[in-house]
C-alpha cells in the first residue's frame, strides 16, 4: 500500500457503513425541495445553486428560479443579463452564465433532456467531478459516488483518521472509497445520506461525537479538533 492510500474497506465494513448511514438517514436527513423532484432540469438548478451557497440561502431562490423558468427551454430562451438578475444576490456569478449555458447546448444537442452520462457531462463548462456525480446519482439514480467538501471530511474522518488524512495527496484515493461505498441501487439515498450527515453531525468544528452511530469503528474518534486561531468563526467550509 502506498503512503496514505487508504485500502477500500472490505465487505463487511463497507456494509455496516452503508446501514448505518441509511439508517442515521432515515431518521436525522434533511426535507429538501429538491429531493421531491425527479425533474432532471430542477435537480441541475439546485445542484448549481449548491455549488457554492449554503442550503438556506439556496431554498427560496430555488423555488423563484423555478418559477419563473420552469424548463430547460424556459431557461434557453432567456437573455443571460436576466438570469444573471434573477441569479442575484446568491453569488459566484459566473454560475447563472454557465446554467444558462447547460440548457442551450442540451436544448441545441439533446433536444431540452440532460445527457446521462459522465462524458457528455463533464463537457459542459460549470459541470464539474462532484456535480456530475451529483447528477447521475440524484437525476438519474444511477450508482456514481460524489465526493465534495463534506464527503471527503465524513470518508477521511472515519475511513483514514487524522494522520493518513493529513498523508493524502491528492482526491483520487478519496474517490475510489467513495465509489467502492456506494450500495447497490441506493446512491441516491447514500449519498444524500453522506452529504447530511457531513453538513449537520459531521461538521468541520462541531461534530456530534457522543450520538453518532459510526463512533464505533470511526479511525479519527475520539476527535480532537485544533482550537482555531479566530477563536473558532466559521468560515464556510462545511456550507453544504
Ligand atoms: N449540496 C450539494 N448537493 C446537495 C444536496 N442534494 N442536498 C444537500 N446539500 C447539497
Amino acid at each position: 500500500m502506498r503512503a496514505g492510500r487508504p485500502r477500500v474497506p472490505d465487505r463487511r465494513d463497507r456494509g455496516r457503513f452503508q446501514r448505518r448511514l441509511l439508517a442515521w438517514y432515515r431518521r436525522h436527513g434533511r426535507d429538501l425541495p429538491w429531493r421531491n423532484t425527479r425533474d432532471p432540469y430542477s435537480i441541475l438548478v439546485s445542484e448549481i445553486m449548491l455549488q457554492q451557497t449554503q442550503v438556506e440561502r439556496v431554498i427560496p431562490k430555488y423555488h423563484e428560479f423555478l418559477a419563473r423558468y420552469p424548463t430547460m427551454e424556459a431557461l434557453a430562451r432567456a437573455p443571460v443579463k436576466e438570469v444573471k438578475r434573477t441569479w442575484y444576490p446568491l453569488g459566484y456569478n459566473i454560475r447563472p452564465v454557465h446554467l444558462h449555458g447547460i440548457a442551450r447546448e442540451t436544448v441545441a444537442r439533446y433536444n431540452g433532456r440532460l445527457p446521462d452520462d459522465l462524458r457528455a457531462l463533464r463537457e459542459f463548462k460549470g459541470i464539474g467531478r462532484y456535480t456530475a456525480g451529483a447528477l447521475l446519482s440524484f437525476a438519474f439514480r444511477q450508482d456514481t459516488p460524489i465526493l465534495d467538501t463534506n464527503v471527503r471530511r465524513v470518508l477521511g474522518r472515519v475511513f483514514l483518521g487524522p494522520r493518513r488524512m493529513k498523508a493524502l495527496r491528492g482526491q483520487q484515493a478519496l474517490w475510489e472509497l467513495s465509489a467502492a461505498l456506494v450500495p447497490k441501487g441506493k446512491a441516491y439515498d447514500f449519498n444524500q445520506a453522506l452529504m447530511d450527515f457531513g453538513a449537520t453531525w459531521c461538521t468541520p468544528r462541531n461534530p456530534r461525537c457522543s450520538p453518532c452511530p459510526m463512533k464505533g469503528s470511526c479511525k479519527s474518534y475520539p476527535l480532537t479538533l485544533p482550537s482555531p486561531p479566530n477563536g473558532g468563526e466559521d468560515k464556510g467550509e462545511g456550507a453544504r
